[in-house]
């Protein structure tokens, strides 16, 4: 049951929203202090899509904000593809997370192009485009989706499903759903499940009225006449959206992208302003520690989402120790400061991620209070 179950009580949802906030923002405060800042992945299962985690964080819905880990945005799960397993399903979601290859290689089908990645590749696709993951034949991936549930406070959470996986694995509380024909054509979601009072039925394919708002903006044309005001601003930016996300890759090649010595430590970035992609919900970027050093120590406004790939080590957090190792979550609640520490005789390495919005509400800058011990240093 969510904590914010008070809210959905009749006679208590009448008080005073001043009273609401204060009382909303102590039980949130207190969550979030009660909850460990290093999490073991959850496991992979079998869903109509294929192999994968459920989200790392609670679901992607506002409703699972604080229910696993000390974070309000990031929810990300983890994609496995086995060689030589059945082809994935196909589907369509508004919110366009960034996706990280963490080993194998793959492709990635985005509105009918396919794009091939390799271990450490991220992709990149633009909202709403019908997608498709797939892994090498041989060598298959694995690939965690950095994904947040800012897209439900947008109201912006829409998903559809348009082709399950070959041999899909109906969740509990569901059914597959068959047309006259007996063909598959969804799965219908159960009176009683979350509370619901009649069947949901789930059925593979496009809803109408999104599809014609995003198949407008596929119809742009580069805008070439002059802004007249402030209002052409946003008929410019329409255009300029459509034109951005069909020109930029959709694959950040990790081999393309150099390593820099920061304050903070060496960072090879993958998603930020600087770089042309189609993903905008988190700036991204890879860190490495070598073997018993550690990073800089910083602080920013914004929650921080890591996944440890190689070694082990800890942080400290405002002065607590939180210890880690290869495959777990590293959650840094918003205006903590951090650092990380390689306790290891290899290197750590770590993927970092902030949410992007950040930045567009004034409170993107992060504060060095430490600097790494090799910098400066020549790459
Ligand atoms: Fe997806
Ligand atoms: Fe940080």
């Amino acid at each position: 049951m969510s904590y914010l179950e008070p809210w959905e009580d009749k006679a208590e949802a009448e008080r005073s929203d001043r009273v609401k906030r204060f009382v909303h923002q102590i039980k949130e405060d207190q969550r979030l202090d009660s909850l460990p800042h290093v999490l073991k992945p959850l496991p992979s299962k079998q869903t109509v899509m294929g192999k994968g985690s459920p989200h790392q964080t609670g679901d992607l819905t506002c409703y699972d904000i604080l229910t696993r880990g000390p974070l309000y945005c990031f929810a990300s799960h983890i994609i496995d593809i086995a060689p030589h397993v059945p082809v994935r399903g196909i589907h369509r979601h508004i919110a366009a997370p960034t996706i990280f290859c963490l080993r194998g290689k793959g492709w990635e089908m985005n509105d009918g192009v396919t794009y091939q990645f390799e271990s450490h590749d991220m992709v990149c696709f633009a909202p709403y485009s019908v997608h498709q993951h797939g892994g090498d034949a041989d060598v298959g991936c694995a690939m965690i989706s950095l994904a947040t549930r800012l897209f439900h406070s947008f109201g912006l959470m829409w998903r559809e499903q348009h082709k399950m996986t070959e041999k899909p694995v109906f969740p509990d509380g569901t059914e597959p759903l068959y047309d006259e024909t007996g063909k598959l054509k969804g799965y219908k979601i159960k009176r009683g499940v979350l509370g619901i009072t009649a069947d949901i039925e789930v059925v593979v394919g496009a809803e109408p009225k999104m599809e014609e708002v995003f198949q407008a903006r596929k119809l742009s044309k580069p805008w070439t006449a002059p802004v007249l005001d402030t209002y052409e601003r946003y008929l410019k930016l329409y255009d300029d959206e459509v034109q951005y996300l069909s020109r930029v890759d959709h694959v950040v090649h990790e081999s393309r992208e150099a390593w820099e010595w920061t304050p903070q430590g060496r960072l090879k970035w993958f998603v930020h302003p600087a770089i042309e992609t189609g993903g905008r919900q988190v700036w991204a970027y890879l860190q490495e520690i070598p073997p018993h050093s550690r990073s800089g120590k910083h602080a920013h406004v914004a929650e921080e989402q890591l996944l440890v790939i190689e070694g082990n080590g800890y942080d400290i957090h405002d002065g607590e120790r939180w210890n880690w190792q290869a495959g777990e979550f590293i959650c840094i609640p918003r205006m903590t400061t951090h650092q990380h520490f390689n306790t290891g005789d290899s290197r750590v390495l770590l993927l970092c991620a902030m949410p992007s919005p950040f930045t567009d509400v004034g409170l993107g800058g992060i504060e060095q209070l430490e600097d790494a011990p090799e910098y400066p240093a020549a790459d």
